[in-house]
């Protein structure tokens, strides 16, 4: 039996601008899938997931096309999950170079589903990880970021960046535009999530931009801006003291710097009234800064602060579900056994 884990992530800048080339820095934080993966002695797949911030459920399937899972879940949830634990087996199988490996794969999670934070990415980078080394092989994490990539790609239809599967298989902090992923160096960023216990439709939310972008040159515009502020917000990373707390001032120009990228992604349609009334709970209690994090739509917000405010004020608020205090997560993947 193997077990391998990888983080979920915030974005400090760039999402939906890095759909079009523009730069983006996301940041590990430590909120953790874990995934363990047995050998079998048949081609068969079962997968249980014992939270995925829905119903515990158990899945098997095999080579035969209508073998559909038999859950007491919404289907569309399973099959969404089951998606990417499928196309993650697929790259473990090509990557042993044993397309009939058979696995039991079970999931735990406590990265919220679809709220921003990465959590498929997480799911994808530790199942490739664990299935591969269930069957006593290594991948090195930038082959494994590449395969997780290939694996959203599939289940994303082509809407995926690299971003999420990057820096799940990394950890810290890394920069991200097109083809280019690298990892950067970043203080000890005091870290706020809030969480208003939904998800948005991220396809929905990218073609949303991307219909915006074609019609208005000032959509096409803000996205660029987004990306100015993410090369402003990479530079203050770069002269900031690589794990250390970063002083005041720093923390305050970081967190301008997110309120206005959460300005221009709200300019482009992505925000919604719960996401905005948690960034102005989280900049009323004394954040630096705050915006939402993923593709938007519901789900999750990240604030700076270094106060213990934010996060309590979050945890007052209506619109918010969950509020926790995040470490950036130095490390990405990892062997657990
Ligand atoms: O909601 P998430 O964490 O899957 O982030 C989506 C980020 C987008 O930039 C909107 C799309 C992408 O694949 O980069």
């Amino acid at each position: 039996m193997t077990v391998s884990s990888a983080p979920g992530k915030v974005y400090l800048f760039g999402e939906h601008a890095v759909v079009y080339g523009e730069p983006a820095v996301p940041c590990a934080i430590e909120r953790r899938a874990q995934v363990t993966a047995e050998p079998r002695d048949d081609d068969r797949v079962r997968v249980e997931a014992t939270d995925l911030t829905l119903d515990g459920f158990t899945v098997e399937w095999g080579e035969s096309a209508d073998d559909h899972p038999d859950v007491d879940v919404p289907s569309s949830l399973v099959e969404a999950a089951m998606g990417y634990i499928e196309e993650a087996v697929a790259q473990a199988r090509d990557a042993l170079d044993d397309p009939e490996a058979g696995f039991d794969i079970t999931v735990e999670s406590d990265i919220p589903l679809g709220g921003g934070l990465g959590s498929s990415a997480a799911v994808v980078v530790a199942a490739i990880d664990a299935a591969v080394r269930a069957r006593g092989a290594k991948i090195d994490p930038r082959a494994l970021a590449d395969r997780a990539y290939q694996a959203e790609h599939t289940v994303q239809e082509g809407q995926a960046s690299r971003a999420d599967t990057f820096c799940s298989a990394m950890g810290g902090a890394v920069r991200v535009e097109g083809e280019d992923t690298r990892a950067i160096d970043a203080p000890e960023l005091p870290l706020v999530v809030g969480y208003d216990g939904g998800a948005g439709d991220t396809g929905k939310l990218v073609a949303g931009v991307r219909d915006l972008r074609e019609r208005y040159e000032f959509a096409a515009d803000t996205v660029e801006s987004i990306g100015d502020i993410t090369r402003r917000g990479e530079q203050l990373l770069a002269d900031a003291e690589p794990g250390e707390a970063p002083d005041a001032a720093l923390v305050e120009e970081l967190g301008d710097l997110m309120d206005i990228n959460h300005g221009l992604l709200s300019a482009l349609g992505v925000s919604s009234r719960s996401l905005d009334a948690m960034v102005w709970a989280a900049r009323n209690a004394g954040a630096s800064g705050a915006k939402l994090t993923g593709a938007g739509g519901g789900g999750c917000i990240v604030a700076l602060d270094a106060g213990g405010d934010t996060e309590r004020a979050l945890g007052f608020s209506n619109d918010c579900e969950q509020s926790f205090r995040s470490a950036l997560a130095t490390e990405g993947v990892r062997a657990e056994e």
